[in-house]
């Protein structure tokens, strides 16, 4: 087991990557506790962990409420002693629009949950990582972080910060032992792409805009996080891991 006797938060872990990759970190033997803001979502994968053996709990939180995380955090620490690996991976998207169409409480929201909501995490699990000299945090970024797309500038923009807050944070508290890094996915089969979905040509490029001609699996990000967060990643810090099928370069 990969993951052996660690303890891991994951956020936004009610549905998707995040859902698939609590299930795999669980499968490793790490005790995982699943955060969203939809709590029968959390609730859900927390069961589905323990209904095949493993060792859950869920907590509703929003990721943008510095109380919510603060919450989430102890919780993590006080029912499992300890924090070993943080999974900031909570995000929504942005309704397809100009920038200058975009309302002003769509920019703050899409900000506030992809960008704030890592720093937010990150602040609040490092003091207890430090405690117990190390963790690993990987936060959530995407190849919107590295190319612009029309029409997503919130989007963008938070993927993009997402990249230098991760080499921010593993240059402030590589020497204790907290190693952070990114990981940056391509197209996958979420939720979260199904407005995309709805218009079939459109889907037809954008499902198979990568080297590998095919839309990603939940399964398959999972796994980049579970390597990213497990010691096989010892000297990996402040990097971001595109996880795209070659996406990037295509
Ligand atoms: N699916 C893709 O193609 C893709 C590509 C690149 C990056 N990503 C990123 O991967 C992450 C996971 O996305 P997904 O594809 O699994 O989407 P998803 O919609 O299936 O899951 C996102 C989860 O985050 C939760 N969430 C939303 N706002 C929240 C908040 N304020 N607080 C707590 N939880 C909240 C949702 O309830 C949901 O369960 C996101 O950060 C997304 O931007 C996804």
């Amino acid at each position: 087991m990969r993951v052996k006797g660690k303890v891991a938060v994951v956020t936004g872990g009610g549905s998707g990557i995040g859902c698939a990759t609590s299930l795999r970190l669980a499968e490793e033997g790490a005790a995982v506790v699943v955060a969203d803001l939809n709590e029968e979502a959390a609730a859900n994968t927390a069961e589905v962990i323990k209904e095949a053996g493993g060792d859950a709990t869920f907590v509703k939180t929003d990721v943008t409420n510095p109380d919510d995380v603060q919450q989430l955090i102890s919780t993590a620490t006080q029912t499992y002693k300890g924090l070993d690996i943080l999974f900031n991976n909570a995000g929504i998207s942005n309704q397809e629009l100009k920038l200058t169409e975009l309302s002003l409480e769509e920019w703050d929201q899409v900000i506030n949950v992809n960008l704030k909501g890592v720093y937010l995490g990150m602040k609040y699990a490092i003091p207890e990582m430090e405690k117990q000299n190390g963790g690993s945090i990987i936060n959530t970024s995407s190849v919107l972080g590295f190319k612009g797309k029309k029409y997503q500038a919130p989007y963008n923009a938070s993927k993009a910060g997402v990249v230098t807050l991760t080499q921010n944070a593993a240059l402030e508290f590589g020497t204790k032992n907290i190693r952070v890094n990114a990981i940056a996915p391509g197209v996958i089969d979420t939720p979260i792409v199904d407005g995309w979905r709805e218009n079939e040509w459109k889907w037809e490029i954008i499902s198979k805009a990568n080297a590998l001609r095919r839309l990603g699996k939940p399964e398959e990000v999972a796994n980049a996080v579970l390597f990213l967060a497990s010691d096989e990643a010892s000297f990996i810090t402040g990097s971001t891991l595109m996880v795209d099928g070659g996406g990037l370069t295509f």
